[in-house]
């Protein structure tokens, strides 16, 4: 048998929010391989993180695929990844009491709590986006929007890797970062707007670069351009359902994607079963990419 074993690593995980979003599934993908998990999530969600990891409400939402037990995560770290250091929060923010009472929640205090407990990072899962238009299209976005988009969905990568680089070289067989795109990146999907479109681009010739300046310490940057799913962040574009449907109606595979088997990508490509993998784009998107003229119905 071919195995999958993640036993003995540990794996930072950016973008856990809820139970619903793609961070999670990956997440407990990577425990039920063995990898020990430390979440980092926005400072505004890190109690509603933390209720869904006790409660036992959520229970069945932690079970592990492949009947490996319960998800167990080490910690949940607060970080907003609009921030390198607490010298570039705003004002407003910094008097925010949702914010001010976890401390340091940049990017920069992320990696020195990890640093405090650990000797390393093996995996490291960039799941993050956001846009405050992301309805407006184009033509119709601001500066501002376009700006914070690629701020926090496609620098932050670059962001965080360089942070992490020093936990991340020279692992025990290679380290492996993955992102999350969306085909939005590579063409024109409408509504997919608010600079997301731009940010998603950025972010795929972003780890490409990045294979290329980490690959001599051995760190792996992939790229994961999944396919549409209504997550919390893709229920703010509006017109999600008729993604989801659209593709599930014109892909070679003629459904939907499930989180899970974005999931286990994430876990293959992190694994050494993937070892001569870097700066790839790979699409679980049931096939739709490949498609010029779509089917009628
Ligand atoms: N859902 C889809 O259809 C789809 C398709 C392809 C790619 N993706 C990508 O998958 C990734 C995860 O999205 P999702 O759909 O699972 O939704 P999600 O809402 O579960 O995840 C987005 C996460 O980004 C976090 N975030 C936003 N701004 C932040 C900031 N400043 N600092 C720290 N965290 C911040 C949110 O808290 C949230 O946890 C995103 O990159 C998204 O673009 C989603």
């Amino acid at each position: 048998m071919i195995p999958l074993d993640l036993s003995g690593k540990l794996a930072e995980v950016a973008g856990v929010g809820d139970d619903r979003g793609f961070a999670w599934h990956i997440a407990k993908a990577l425990n039920a391989a063995g990898a020990r998990l430390v979440f980092a999530t926005h400072p505004r969600l890190v109690n509603v993180v933390g209720n869904i990891l006790e409660r036992d409400l959520d229970k069945e939402s932690r079970a592990l695929p492949y009947g490996a037990g319960e998800l167990k995560v080490d910690k949940v770290l607060p970080c907003d990844v609009s921030y390198d250091t607490m010298a570039d929060v705003d004002e407003k923010t910094l008097n925010d009491k949702r914010f001010s009472k976890h401390g340091d929640y940049s990017i920069q205090g992320l990696v020195s709590s990890i640093s405090k407990d650990y000797q390393g990072v093996d995996i490291f899962v960039h799941s993050i986006a956001f846009s405050p238009e992301i309805k407006n299209r184009a033509i119709d976005t601001t500066r501002r929007a376009y700006l914070t988009a690629l701020s926090v969905s496609s620098y932050s990568l670059t962001a965080m890797l360089k942070a992490l680089q020093p936990l991340m070289e020279n692992r025990p067989g290679g380290a492996s970062a993955i992102a999350l795109s969306y085909l939005g990146g590579d063409r024109v999907v409408p509504h997919y707007g608010g600079g997301m479109s731009t940010a998603k681009a950025a972010l795929q010739i972003d780890a490409k670069q990045l294979a290329s300046n980490l690959g001599p310490k051995n760190i792996r940057v992939n790229i994961i351009s999944a396919g549409p799913y209504a997550s919390r962040a893709a229920s703010a574009i509006g017109d999600i359902d008729e993604m989801v449907n659209h593709a599930a109606a014109c892909s070679p595979l003629p459904r939907a994607i499930s989180p899970d088997e974005v999931a286990n990508t994430a876990a293959f490509l992190c694994s050494p079963l993937a070892s001569a993998i870097t700066g790839h784009v790979l699409y679980v998107d049931c096939g739709y990419n490949v498609m010029g003229i779509f089917p009628k119905g």
